[in-house]
């Protein structure tokens, strides 16, 4: 979110434990808050009219910026499932993807197969993992009938990895590491990063966090990708969320905003090596639904280039029975600078503070798959 200020006066009561840092603080505060109370008061609502509002003292910060709507063609924008750039808001920056189904489903069906990869991995065999989707859909569509049924595959996924896949033990990227970047994700990723003035972004490495109402990502910095003048791009669908936009260093107390469905998140320049978390998931108002963004009928027609498909009905109901408990937010990265190689000699490995640095994992409150070694927060 490239202007937005960090820094924050923070209405909150809760006492600071001794030797905790200003985001950590708030973390708590909002991991505990009742998500129905005032406690949310001070939490950025983007989507609040069109002057983004929330009452607290955080919502001065909020700018409203501009978009390169010439970069972009409509036709382009069409093609990947977006309303024209003219239509889309952007504070600090903010859009509106038109067919987020398409990408639900994707990251659901498509995304979690192989030669993909994800958490599931450590523990099962390629076949066990063949197809989530499949050997999930049938549980999921008995979801309402028998809420005690054991969980599904598809509700255990937690991460997937795309492109050059990331590794959460080494924290890096590596040249030998990599499959296919799914084009129509690439070609979304291309059209929001050139409304950004980023033109020439290349989609490269791929971060989809599945989150239960349960879960929460700790505090990091992505500072794994090798080019870090390029944006990263976060998209956000299902049950909302908290979002605390920290700054370089932990101490700074975070921003605290909500996170929409089809609300997409740009990080770039000083707000690219910010510190950031996720402390909730909102269950949704009215207890299982969806936000109504998810509820529109599917569109009639497509562009015969369109890289957003139709999605059957069948599978949209696997979909928002999915959805009704659960967040999902796809990360693009490009990792590379243009003919930027990995370093060749895997250079000695530092000693790093690692509950500073790299990536967390989400983290569910009843989980036994905690990996406190990556998140300071278990
Ligand atoms: C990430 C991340 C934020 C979110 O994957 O690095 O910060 O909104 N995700 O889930
Ligand atoms: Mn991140």
């Amino acid at each position: 979110m490239g202007k937005m200020a960090a820094a924050v006066g923070s209405v909150v009561t809760l006492a600071a434990e001794p030797g905790e840092d200003a985001f950590r603080k708030l973390f708590r505060f909002y991991r505990q808050s009742r998500p129905d109370s005032s406690d949310l008061g001070a939490v950025i609502d983007f989507s609040a009219a069109h002057t983004a509002r929330g009452t607290g003292p955080d919502a001065r910060k909020v700018i409203r910026s501009q978009l390169s709507v010439s970069s972009v063609s409509d036709h382009d924008a069409h093609r990947a499932g977006l309303q024209p750039v003219s239509k889309w808001q952007a504070y600090g920056l903010q859009g509106y993807p038109g067919y987020q189904w398409h990408w639900v489903k994707q990251c659901l069906k498509l995304y979690s197969q192989k030669p993909n990869v994800c958490n599931l991995d450590k523990h099962m065999t390629k076949e066990e993992t063949q197809d989530l989707w499949e050997q999930s859909k049938e549980f999921l569509r008995l979801k309402e009938v028998n809420k005690r049924r054991p969980r599904s595959l598809l509700e255990k996924l937690r991460w997937v990895t795309l492109g050059y896949h990331y590794n959460w033990d080494s924290k890096k990227y590596s040249a030998d590491h990599y499959t296919p970047f799914p084009s129509d994700l690439a070609f979304l990723s291309e059209q929001v990063a050139a409304a950004c003035g980023f033109q020439g972004f290349r989609a490269e490495a791929g971060i989809l966090n599945y989150y239960r109402l349960d879960s929460t990502l700790g505090i990091h910095v992505d500072r794994s990708e090798l080019d870090h003048s390029k944006p990263l791009l976060s998209f956000s669908f299902g049950q909302s969320a908290i979002f605390l936009l920290g700054g370089l260093k932990r101490d700074e107390a975070p921003t605290a905003m909500f996170m929409h469905s089809g609300d997409i998140m740009v990080m770039s320049g000083f707000s690219r090596l910010l510190n950031h978390a996720v402390p909730r998931v909102l269950p949704s108002s009215q207890g299982e639904g969806l936000p109504c963004c998810l509820e529109t009928p599917l569109p009639a027609v497509l562009p015969r280039d369109s890289v957003v498909e139709p999605c059957s009905e069948e599978d949209w109901q696997v979909c928002t029975s999915y959805l009704k408990t659960a967040r999902v937010n796809m990360t693009v990265r490009q990792v590379l600078a243009i003919d930027q190689d990995f370093p060749s000699e895997p250079t000695e490995e530092k000693k790093r503070d690692i509950t500073t640095e790299g990536f967390c994992h989400l983290d569910d409150e009843n989980s036994q798959v905690k990996r406190a070694k990556l998140n300071p927060d278990s």
